[in-house]
């Protein structure tokens, strides 16, 4: 066996043995295949798919490239939720705490930015201090003092998701459903959980851009969980516009903890109270998704939500004095606002476009070994629907790159489409997946 007969297989769309995925997968962890070979295997599957049999040994054999931990001494169920990736979606930072408050226990390992869109590392490590990375034994001790516990795939949980994540971020190989399962279905099989929750985004700033492209990926991943044992249950959600006001990693931390401490940002906090119901639910602590959700709002009312979060970024080595005062947080070199140049209403965003620009102003990565800049990003004024009058502020940029700045400004001015006609509001949540397939999202459902 070599890698240019595997790769050349793949090329030619033929279906690889287990033997032979263990072959690549386990020869890329340990160096003897390079990243070049890779890139070129991951290309092939980008193009020639898997056959869904294929995709499921190839999780399997992703997840075995690392331990597969075990949380069964830990009392509770344990529930985690992960979204295939957005603009501006920042809901695992309110919801972890939020979810952990109404007592179901939450072991999160999430990744890095990808391709436009953001990761919940990269704006956890945003606070000063915070550390995602620790040993399995710090995993399982920390979520046992907390209830909650925040990191990155290590070297010892599905190492090769890790490596290949960065890969594909940086080979344009990421909007693949194989590739797309074996990595979050790889993550999350190896994190100790009973259950998942799985949001998967819709729309053009999603990685899949159409609702039957993100049903056929749900219903995949939430057949390789289902099949694996863990109870999985998956959303399709909104991703026509960035998720709440904010996207770039410190600016979206402010807008959780503003969120944590009752403020009310309509579709971000739609989607996450959804997610967070339907992990209550499936945690045993309620009887429904809607009985989850009125848990989960309680927890954000009674401010217990919030003191999850600061004991979690606490514990992890986080400074928490900058949630209670992110005014203190070191301030980009420039900021520019984005001025509507007609009056009307918001009729559209050009999500994976504002995506894309918010990595260049420095949120995000464009070469493996890039450093993030986290004070980096843009604030929407204006979301779908909106009245805007002539000359109203409808963006801020936030950026040290002074000189990206009025590239940028024009880029946002052709992002944001105005017109005269007011667009309704739809609903964030537009479907549920689980075992007996696919149904329209509606709160009084039979959950
Ligand atoms: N999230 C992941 O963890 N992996 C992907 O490939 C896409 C989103």
């Amino acid at each position: 066996m070599n890698a240019v007969e595997l790769i050349r297989k793949k090329r030619g769309a033929a279906a690889l043995t287990k033997q032979e995925m263990e072959f690549l997968v386990s020869g890329y962890v340990a160096g003897s295949i390079p990243d070049y070979q890779m890139s070129a295997f991951l290309m092939a599957v980008y193009f020639n798919g898997m056959t869904p049999d294929e995709t499921a040994v190839f999780t399997d054999v992703m997840l075995h490239s690392g331990k597969i931990v075990d949380l069964s001494s830990i009392p509770g169920i344990k529930v985690d939720k992960h979204s295939t990736g957005g603009v501006g979606d920042k809901v695992s930072l309110i919801l972890a705490p939020m979810v952990a408050a109404c007592g179901v226990p939450v072991p999160m390992i999430s990744g890095r930015g990808l391709g436009h869109t953001g990761g919940t590392l990269d704006k956890l490590e945003s606070i000063p201090g915070f550390s995602t990375r620790c040993s399995i034994a710090e995993y399982e001790q920390i979520i046992r003092e907390v209830g909650l516990v925040l990191i990155g795939q290590t070297e010892e949980i599905a190492p090769a998701d890790k490596r290949m994540y960065a890969l594909r971020d940086v080979t344009a190989t990421v909007e693949s459903v194989p590739l797309i399962a074996g990595s979050i279905m790889s993550k999350k099989l190896a994190e100790g959980i009973d259950a998942l929750v799985l949001d998967v985004k819709t729309g053009n700033g999603a990685f899949m851009q159409n609702h039957e492209a993100a049903v056929a990926l749900c219903s995949t991943l939430v057949a390789i969980g289902n099949n694996a044992g863990t109870s999985t249950l998956g959303f399709i959600t909104d991703m026509n516009q960035p998720l709440g006001m904010m996207v770039g990693n410190w600016l979206e931390v402010v807008e959780s903890v503003e969120c944590l401490r009752g403020k009310n940002v309509p579709d971000l906090m739609e989607v996450t109270y959804v997610l967070g119901g339907a992990m209550v639910f499936l945690g045993g602590k309620a009887g429904s998704i809607e009985e989850g959700m009125n848990l989960c709002r309680s927890a954000i009312w009674s401010g217990k939500a919030y003191e999850k979060f600061v004991a979690i970024v606490k514990r992890q080595g986080g400074d928490a004095s900058v949630l209670e005062r992110p005014d203190a947080y070191p301030a980009s070199l420039c900021r520019q606002e984005v001025k509507s140049r007609t009056a009307g209403y918001v009729t559209g965003f050009e999500t994976m476009r504002i995506g894309i620009l918010a990595t260049e102003l420095g949120a995000g990565r464009q070469r493996v070994d890039d450093v993030i800049d986290p004070k980096a990003g843009i604030v929407l004024k204006k979301k779908l629907g909106d009245k805007v009058e002539r000359d109203e502020t409808v963006a801020v940029i936030h950026t040290d790159r002074e000189e990206a700045l009025d590239r940028a400004t024009r880029e946002l001015t052709a992002c944001i489409d105005i017109g005269p006609d007011v667009v309704s509001r739809r609903s964030c949540v537009h479907a549920i997946v689980d075992a007996e397939g696919v149904r329209s999202w509606a709160p009084a459902a039979q959950y």
